[in-house]
C-alpha cells in the first residue's frame, strides 16, 4: 500500500508542463532545455520583441545541437513544437511549475510572484532563477510559501550542467523533491543550498572576482598576469577578470552588494575599481568594454 501511495504522490508531483517568465538570456535557455527534454513550455515576456529574439536564438541553438549530432533532426523539430510563446501571463495557468527569470529586482519579482500566485493552479510550484535575491522574501508575496523555491540555472542553460536549488525558510520537502526530479530530468546535476546571500556558487565566485579587482587596483600585477595566474595556476578555464567581463561587471557588483548587505562582513565590500568601472559604463563584453576592450563582434576575442 505504501508503494502505491508513494507512486501516487510522485505522479501528482510530476511536472509535465512548465511556464517560464522572462525570455531574455536565461529564460529563453531554460525554455529550450525543458522543450528538448520532452516538457511542454509556455514562454512569457511582456516585450514581444524579446519573445521574437528568444524564438530565433532557441531555433539557432537547437540547429547547432542537430548539426553537431547531439540530437536528431526530428527531436529538434519536436522540441520546437513543445514551445509556445505568449505575452499573456494567464496562459501559464495550467503549468505544474513556473520559473521566473525576469530582471534582478526584488520589488519587480515580488509583484510578479503575487500575480503568479493568483494565476497559477493551487498545486503549482513557483520557482525563481534569481542569482542573489532571498527566496524566503519572494515567497512572502504569495499565499503558498511552501511551494516557492530557487532554481538557479547557470549561463548558458543549454550547456551548463549545474542547477543550484535554493530552499527558502518555508519550502516544503515535496516542493524540493519535485524540483530536484525535474532538474534531473533536464539532464542537470543538482546542488542544494539554504537561502543565504549568494547561495553556494556566487558566495565563493564573486569574492574571488572582487579580490582580483583589488589585486589590479592596488597594483599587485597586470590584468593579464592576474588572469594567466588563475588560469594556469589553478586550472580555471577563464581568469577572474575575463570572467567578470563575461558575466557583466554590473551583475558582479550587484551580487557583491547583496553579499555585503546580507552577510554583514566588510570582507564583502565591493572593490572601488569595480564600482568605478560600472559608474563609467564599462560593463564588460555586452558593452564592448570592461576590464578588457572587445571589438563590436561579441564572438571576437578580447584585445
Ligand atoms: P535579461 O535582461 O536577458 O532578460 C530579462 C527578460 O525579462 C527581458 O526579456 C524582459 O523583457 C523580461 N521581463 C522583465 N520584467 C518582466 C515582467 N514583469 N514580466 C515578464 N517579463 C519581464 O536577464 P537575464 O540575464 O536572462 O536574467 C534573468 C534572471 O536570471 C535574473 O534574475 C538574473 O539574476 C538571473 N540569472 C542570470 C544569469 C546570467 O548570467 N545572466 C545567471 C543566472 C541567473
Amino acid at each position: 500500500r505504501t508503494t502505491t501511495e508513494e507512486k501516487r504522490k510522485r505522479k501528482m508531483l510530476e511536472v509535465k508542463r512548465i511556464g517560464v517568465v522572462g525570455s531574455g538570456q536565461m529564460g529563453s535557455g531554460i525554455a529550450q532545455v525543458a522543450a528538448m527534454h520532452g516538457i511542454d513550455v509556455w514562454l512569457h515576456d511582456l516585450d514581444p520583441q524579446a519573445l521574437s529574439k528568444a524564438s530565433s536564438s532557441i531555433s539557432s541553438s537547437i540547429n547547432r545541437f542537430v548539426s553537431k549530432n547531439h540530437i536528431s533532426q526530428v527531436a529538434g523539430a519536436d522540441a520546437l513544437k513543445r514551445l509556445r510563446l505568449t505575452t499573456d501571463l494567464e496562459d501559464l495557468q495550467l503549468a505544474d511549475l513556473i520559473i521566473e527569470a525576469i530582471v534582478e529586482s526584488e520589488d519587480v519579482k515580488k509583484s510578479l510572484f503575487a500575480q503568479l500566485d493568483r494565476i497559477a493552479k493551487s498545486s503549482a510550484i513557483l520557482a525563481s532563477n534569481t542569482s542573489s535575491i532571498s527566496v524566503t522574501r519572494l515567497a512572502t508575496s504569495t499565499s503558498r510559501p511552501r511551494q516557492v523555491i530557487g532554481m538557479h540555472f547557470m549561463n548558458p542553460p543549454p550547456v551548463m550542467k549545474l542547477i543550484e536549488i535554493v530552499r527558502g525558510a518555508d519550502t516544503s520537502e515535496e516542493t524540493f523533491v519535485a524540483t530536484k526530479a525535474l532538474s534531473e530530468r533536464l539532464g542537470k546535476v543538482v546542488i542544494t543550498s539554504h537561502d543565504y546571500s549568494g547561495f553556494i556558487v556566487n558566495r565563493i565566485l564573486m569574492p574571488m572576482i572582487n579580490e582580483a579587482f583589488f589585486a589590479l587596483y592596488t597594483g599587485v600585477a597586470t590584468k593579464e598576469d592576474i588572469d594567466t595566474g588563475m588560469k594556469l595556476g589553478t586550472n580555471h578555464p577563464m581568469g577572474p577578470l575575463e570572467l567578470a567581463d563575461f558575466i557583466g561587471l554590473d551583475v558582479c557588483l550587484s551580487i557583491m552588494r547583496v553579499l555585503h548587505a546580507g552577510l554583514g562582513d566588510n570582507k564583502y565590500a565591493p572593490c572601488p575599481l569595480l564600482v568605478q568601472y560600472v559608474d563609467a559604463g564599462r560593463l564588460g563584453r555586452k558593452r564592448g568594454i570592461g576590464v578588457y576592450e572587445y571589438s563590436k563582434d561579441p564572438r571576437s576575442t578580447k584585445s
